[in-house]
């Protein structure tokens, strides 16, 4: 866990795993429609009436504003889902090359290039906070304090993550045990750890309720060896970590898929995920 809301914002290795903003566009999972729609709903996102903004007394949109967006993937389903809602989506992520890609992939959307520490919007601005598959690079308090400051008294803060269905294929439980390492030798936290409850009964503390979750939603991407190498080599501490760690990661993915597939003459089809999803509510 890092607490670096003063000057170095966006961890180096962040930089240097991103900074191939189209590998990790075309390599990267989908996020479903279903799970998006779910998510935005436990927000408080009501686009059937909008109470949320009514509450705020003023007849503007509901907005939302999402954190370290990159390329816009869960951006883009997200205004799939508020299609033709009066649901104002502003769209924030620090770095150059990822910004440059998102406004490629989302021309329309309001574009904001800022760390999640560090937000150019005033006080009570905005109903909702998302951080999909990035809250693990802010989890910190200067973070959670801008998100806090932005939201109106009673917005929500939500984090979604896609990650590997362990549960669903025995060799990626190989291959989650051997990232789960470098996570922790880089001190990223995801909610399937422990120091997971710390974050909200510390680093919130006093600025946001505990975190409801779901973990119900899965999807299934298409793969091949290919991708499945490029894809899982794209997770940051492989992609941003240190040479040894990619030639570990490249033999250990060698050895998993000759073992489970080659040896046994089975194809790589497909990847399992499964969505994490949290949601809490400001503390005023
Ligand atoms: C794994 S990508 C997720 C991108 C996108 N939200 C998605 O769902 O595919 C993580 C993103 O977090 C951004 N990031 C890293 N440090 C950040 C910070 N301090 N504040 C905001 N975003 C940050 C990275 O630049 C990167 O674009």
């Amino acid at each position: 866990m890092t607490d670096n809301g003063e000057s170095e914002v966006v961890a180096k290795m962040a930089q240097k795993a991103f900074a191939s903003s189209s590998n990790y566009e075309n390599v990267r999972a989908n996020y479903s429609f279903e799970a998006v729609e779910f998510f935005l709903r436990k927000l408080g996102v009501n686009w059937d009436n909008h109470d949320k903004a009514a509450e705020n007394q003023t007849d503007r949109p509901f907005i939302i504003l999402e954190v370290g967006c990159g390329t816009g993937k869960f951006t883009r389903v997200m205004l799939e889902v508020l299609k033709d809602k009066n649901v104002r989506v502003i769209a924030s992520e620090p770095l150059q090359s990822m910004c440059e890609q998102l406004k490629l992939m989302v021309p329309d959307t309001e574009i904001i290039q800022c760390p999640a520490e560090n937000i150019p919007l005033p006080d009570a601005s905005v109903d909702v906070v998302i951080a999909a598959q990035s809250f693990h690079w802010f989890t910190n308090r200067a973070a959670l304090k801008e998100f806090h400051r932005v939201l109106t008294p009673r917005g929500s803060f939500g984090m979604v993550w896609v990650l590997l269905d362990d549960t669903a294929a025995i060799w990626l439980k190989e291959i989650k045990n051997f990232l789960r390492i470098l996570d922790e030798n880089y001190n990223l936290v995801f909610p399937f750890m422990q120091e997971w409850r710390k974050v909200f009964s510390d680093l919130s503390q006093g600025l946001f309720s505990y975190p409801e979750e779901c973990i119900d939603f899965k999807y299934s991407r298409t793969s091949s060896f290919d991708h499945a190498f490029k894809m899982l080599s794209s997770y940051s501490p492989v992609a941003g970590g240190s040479e040894k760690d990619k030639k570990d990661f490249h033999d250990l993915f060698n050895d998993v898929t000759k073992r489970h597939f080659k040896d046994q003459g089975i194809p790589l089809e497909t990847i399992p995920f499964k969505f994490y999803m949290y949601w809490c509510t400001k503390k005023n």
